[in-house]
């Protein structure tokens, strides 16, 4: 049985996490601390919140004493950091909040987890873990020929975001060697699936075709990423933290790569398919196209691209294959159908985040169109 704290558990990811977990291991508690910033919410954890072995905590990771707190009173044996700013374009406009909340944030959980674990030994935790998720964006972009990342590809960070979290890794890197925290990390390609957040891609496609608003894809829509279920990136790191040795990098993937522009279309017809075999939602979204039989593609738009942009992220998960056993389980067909099911079963929920703050921040990003 493990006591697992969860940083950012009210987050896109780490919601996901907390569910995969509880239904996995009913016995096992979880403590979440969670910021709450623009993208935490407490409606991601709705059904989990009367577990009795669910714990959520309101906080921040920079608060030391509060993390150190939180290790003692409930013998968490198992931190699982997920706390992070997470979104490319907003560590564009604004880096700040990524240096605080993602290196030093990571810091204050180290510091905590090496007074509590390793100098005091108070909490009678004999086998302690800190598990640290990172993202593949740390390792920089390839070209279209270039083989994918692997743990040995050299950390290249391009963006404000990617070398907040490079910071990360390498701080945690280093509790390890110099210290002798038990870390493991994992390095993820980009997750998709319900509680995504709307400012990015593919919840962000889904909800403006049911508003009928444009579509923005950035430069030549030709960048690659490598799409993962995101409840096949929690299966991989339960085995990083049941199998995975400590001190090692994991890479976690789908083997899936999609140009964006392709991306989109696919989300398109498949938006397209749903209201055509389901006329309640023509009267649930009388804006789409697709409610008056028009076509979702339409609405693409070429803007002005990403300051940066990566061209071409690709996971090697082969080591986590090999030495875990790790196998995505969600193909993308079936991730992407449940997906969008998901978004169209679920309009309060994306309602609620989009009346927010976030909707004034998405209406500065955008530029006018590319010609
Ligand atoms: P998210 O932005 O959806 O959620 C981040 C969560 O962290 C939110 O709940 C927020 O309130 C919380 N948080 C932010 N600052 C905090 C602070 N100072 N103290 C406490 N909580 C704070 O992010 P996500 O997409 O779920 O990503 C989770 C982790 O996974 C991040 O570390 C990210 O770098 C990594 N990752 C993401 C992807 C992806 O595709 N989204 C892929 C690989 C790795
Ligand atoms: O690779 C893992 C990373 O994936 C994570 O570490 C990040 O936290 C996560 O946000 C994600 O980063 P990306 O920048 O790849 O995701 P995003 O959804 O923002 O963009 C995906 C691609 O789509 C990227 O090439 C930019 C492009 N894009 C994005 C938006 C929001 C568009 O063309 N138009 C858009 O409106």
């Amino acid at each position: 049985m493990k006591t697992l704290l969860v940083t950012g558990g009210a987050g896109f990811i780490g919601a996901n996490f907390v569910h995969y977990w509880l239904a996995q291991y009913p016995q096992d508690k979880v403590i979440v601390i969670d910021a709450l910033t623009y993208a935490g919410n407490m409606a991601n954890l709705a059904t989990v919140n009367s577990n009795p072995n669910f714990t959520f905590v309101q906080g921040d990771i920079c608060n030391t004493a509060l993390v150190e707190q939180l290790l003692r009173a409930h013998s968490v044996d198992t931190l699982v950091h997920f706390a992070a700013e997470s979104h490319v374009d907003r560590s564009i406009t604004g880096p700040d909040a990524f240096i605080e909340t993602n290196i030093l944030g990571t810091y204050s959980l180290l510091k905590a987890a090496k007074i509590v674990w390793l100098d005091n030994k108070d909490t009678g935790v004999s086998n302690h873990r800190f598990h640290h998720v990172s993202t593949d964006e740390v390792y920089g972009t390839l070209s279209a020929t270039d083989p994918a990342f692997t743990e040995e590809t050299a950390y290249a960070p391009n963006s404000p975001y990617s070398a907040s979290k490079a910071a990360s890794d390498h701080l945690v890197r280093a509790y390890h060697h110099t210290y002798g925290l038990n870390v493991t990390t994992s390095n993820c390609s980009n997750n998709y699936g319900p509680y995504h957040f709307p400012e990015k891609l593919i919840p962000l496609v889904i909800t403006h075709i049911l508003h009928n608003e444009a579509l923005p894809i950035y430069g030549d829509g030709q960048q690659i990423r490598d799409w993962l279920y995101v409840t096949d990136h929690a299966y991989g790191i339960d085995l990083v933290l049941n199998k995975g040795r400590v001190g090692e990098n994991y890479n976690i993937g789908g083997n899936n790569e999609w140009a964006n522009i392709d991306i989109v279309k696919t989300i398109c017809t498949l938006m397209d398919q749903q209201f055509a075999s389901n006329s309640a939602l023509a009267a649930q979204f009388p804006k789409a196209a697709a409610a008056q039989k028009g076509d979702s593609a339409s609405l693409i738009t070429y803007v002005k691209d990403r300051p940066g942009h990566d061209r071409r992220y690709a996971i090697d998960a082969t080591k986590t294959n090999n030495e875990l056993g790790y196998q995505p389980k969600e193909s993308f067909e079936t991730g992407i159908t449940k997906t969008v099911a998901w978004y169209l079963n679920n309009e309060a929920w994306w309602r609620a985040v989009m009346d927010g703050s976030y909707k004034d921040w998405l209406q500065k990003q955008y530029d006018a169109p590319a010609s």
